[in-house]
C-alpha cells in the first residue's frame, strides 16, 4: 500500500464538506498539502484549497490524473454528469470514494470502469470540526486495504465506521440528519432556560456544552446512556421530574419516528 506521505489524494468538487474532509486529513499530518489536488467549476471554493497549500484546477481530469485516491464531492444530481467525464481516466490504480447521499455503490460501480475500486462514505456537519461520525462502505471491488487506509486518512475527521452499504442510509438519520435534532434539542434547552430567566447569550453557550459533555462521557465511559441517565435521578429529585416530563411529551418515540422518516427517505431516494 501506498504510505501516506506519498500518497495524493484528489477532490472533485470543493465544497463545504471536501473541505471539512480536506482539513481533516491535513491536521493528521501524514499528507502533503502539495499531495492535494481539487476541482470545481469556479474558484469559490479552491481559493480555501490554496489556502491550506494544496494544488487546485478547473479540470475534473486533472485530479484523476495525478491522485490515487479521489474523493467525488460535488453535489448528488451532479455526480451522474461528472462520472460520465471522468469514468474514461478511471484506472485499476485508482481508489473512488463517493461521499454523495443517495448515490448508490450499484449506481457508481455501473458508471465506472468495470473492477474500479470504489467505495461510500456518509460524513456529517461536524466533520467541519473534526468531531464528525462517518459511516463507511465497501464497494464489490474494494477489499480490507482500501477501507484501511480510508479510515487511516479519515481518522482525524471524527469517528469513522464501516458497515453494509444499508447502514449508510440508517447513518443518514441517526448522525447526518440528527446533528439537526441535536441543534433543535440544544435551542429547546435554551429556551426553558431563558423562560426560567437566565440570558439567552449564556443559556444557549451552557446547553450546548450540556450537550458536548454527555455525549463525551458515553463515549469515554462505554457505558450505556440508560446508565449514565439513571445516575443522574436522585429518587424524588429535580431530574426525574424533567424526565417524566419529556416521557409524557414521547420524546423517545418522536425521535425514534425521526430516525425512521429520515431514513426511510434517504433509502428512497437511492432508488431513484
Ligand atoms: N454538507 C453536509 O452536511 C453533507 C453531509 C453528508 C454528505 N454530504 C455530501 O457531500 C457532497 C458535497 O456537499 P457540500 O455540502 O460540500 O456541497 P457544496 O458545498 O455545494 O459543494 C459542491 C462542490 O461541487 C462543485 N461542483 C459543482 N459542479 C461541479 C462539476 N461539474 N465538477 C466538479 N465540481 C463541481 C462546486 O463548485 P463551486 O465551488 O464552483 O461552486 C462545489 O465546490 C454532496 O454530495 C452531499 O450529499 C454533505
Amino acid at each position: 500500500m501506498e504510505a501516506l506521505r506519498e500518497l495524493r489524494v484528489g477532490f472533485i468538487g470543493a465544497g463545504r464538506m471536501a473541505g471539512a474532509v480536506a482539513r481533516g486529513i491535513l491536521q493528521a499530518g501524514e499528507v502533503q498539502p502539495v499531495n492535494i489536488f481539487a476541482s470545481a467549476p469556479s474558484n469559490t471554493n479552491l481559493d480555501k484549497f490554496k489556502s491550506f497549500g494544496c494544488r487546485t484546477t478547473h479540470c475534473n481530469l486533472d485530479v484523476l490524473k495525478n491522485c490515487t485516491l479521489v474523493f467525488l464531492s460535488t453535489k448528488p444530481h451532479i455526480l451522474p454528469l461528472v462520472l460520465q467525464e471522468v469514468a474514461p481516466a478511471v484506472t485499476p490504480k485508482h481508489i473512488v470514494v463517493s461521499m454523495a447521499a443517495g448515490i448508490t455503490l450499484k449506481t457508481l460501480e455501473e458508471l465506472l470502469p468495470a473492477g474500479t475500486k470504489v467505495l461510500r462514505i456518509m460524513p456529517n456537519l461536524p466533520c467541519v470540526v473534526q468531531s464528525g461520525a462517518i459511516m463507511l462502505a465497501r464497494g464489490t471491488c474494494a477489499g480490507e486495504p482500501e477501507a484501511a487506509l480510508l479510515k487511516r486518512l479519515l481518522s482525524n475527521c471524527g469517528l469513522c465506521e464501516e458497515g453494509p452499504e444499508s447502514y449508510i442510509d440508517s447513518h443518514t438519520g441517526l448522525s447526518g440528519s440528527g446533528v439537526a435534532y441535536a441543534y433543535l434539542f440544544s435551542e429547546a434547552l435554551a429556551e426553558g432556560a431563558v423562560k426560567m430567566g437566565m440570558p439567552a447569550a449564556m443559556a444557549n453557550k451552557i446547553a450546548a456544552q450540556t450537550l458536548l459533555g454527555a455525549a463525551r462521557m458515553i463515549l469515554e465511559t462505554g457505558e450505556h446512556p440508560a446508565v449514565l441517565r439513571s445516575a443522574v435521578c436522585t429518587p424524588g429529585g429535580t431530574t426525574i421530574r424533567a424526565l417524566h416530563e419529556l416521557e409524557k411529551g414521547a420524546l423517545r418515540a418522536t425521535v425514534m419516528n425521526a430516525v425512521e422518516a429520515a431514513t426511510s427517505w434517504a433509502r428512497e431516494m437511492g432508488k431513484r
